[in-house]
């Protein structure tokens, strides 16, 4: 069910399991004032949830935020077909299926100049065995000063299983808003990535939404620059 953030974010979460640890999605949707939705990284739509949506706006974009997160753009753009689905440089391989109308670092979107967005260039995962690129977007939404991150920083805590808590511990993302050593270590090129997380905090942010982890409302900045710490110039 939707879970209203500030005036015109909100957020719906369902069970997700990641190398056998439950972590939860979250896909984050924002009312624009021209009354269109923006989806970003979607969730499993269900009825209810298909209800709620409708009495805030009509949806027009469906946003894939990475590579990793698009295991329900197809089933949700088969709900909204006249939405135009979002994605990073890649997704088109990766996923041939889709009907992708607009790629971020190819084509100009403005979102009405009440989103904004970066490639996180040089960001990567290690999912053992090998490393993968991400090609995560990072947005910020001004009016209400929140940034929209997907896989590049998490917040795990003692709302997750015990299981989950204690890996997340051990994996360095627990109880703080950073990325686990699975992207420390897979995250190659340090300069390039540097530069993107220096442009992402550049932003006047004060909340964090991320995908998977407990969202941060206070202080952001501060806690996803003591995050990218091992990185920031
Ligand atoms: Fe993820």
């Amino acid at each position: 069910m939707l879970k209203q953030v500030d005036h015109c974010i909100w957020v719906a979460e369902q069970p997700l399991k990641f190398l056998g640890l439950e972590v939860g999605t979250r896909m984050t949707v924002i009312l624009q004032s021209d009354c269109s939705l923006l989806l970003i990284s979607p969730i499993k739509i269900n009825f209810a949830l298909k209800q709620q949506l409708s009495n805030l706006g009509t949806v027009k974009y469906i946003i894939a935020p990475n590579l990793f997160h698009h295991l329900y753009l197809e089933h949700s753009h088969q709900l909204y077909p006249q939405a135009k689905l979002i994605a990073p440089l890649g997704l088109e391989t990766k996923q041939p299926s889709l009907e992708i109308s607009l790629t971020f670092e190819r084509d100009v979107i403005n979102f009405n100049g009440e989103l904004e967005y970066i490639p996180f260039q040089g960001f990567q995962v290690f999912i053992p065995p090998k490393i993968a690129e991400v090609n995560e977007i990072v947005f910020f939404h001004p009016n209400s000063k929140t940034l929209i991150i997907t896989d590049s920083a998490f917040n795990f805590d003692c709302n997750f299983p015990f299981i989950t808590q204690f890996a997340t511990r051990i994996l360095g993302s627990n109880r703080s808003l950073k990325p686990s050593w699975l992207e420390k270590i897979a995250t190659r090129d340090k300069e390039i990535t540097r530069q993107a997380i220096d442009k992402i905090l550049a932003w006047d942010f004060q909340r964090v939404i991320m995908a998977h982890g407990n969202i941060v409302e206070e202080n952001a900045k501060e806690k996803l620059t003591a995050g990218y710490q091992w990185l920031v110039s």
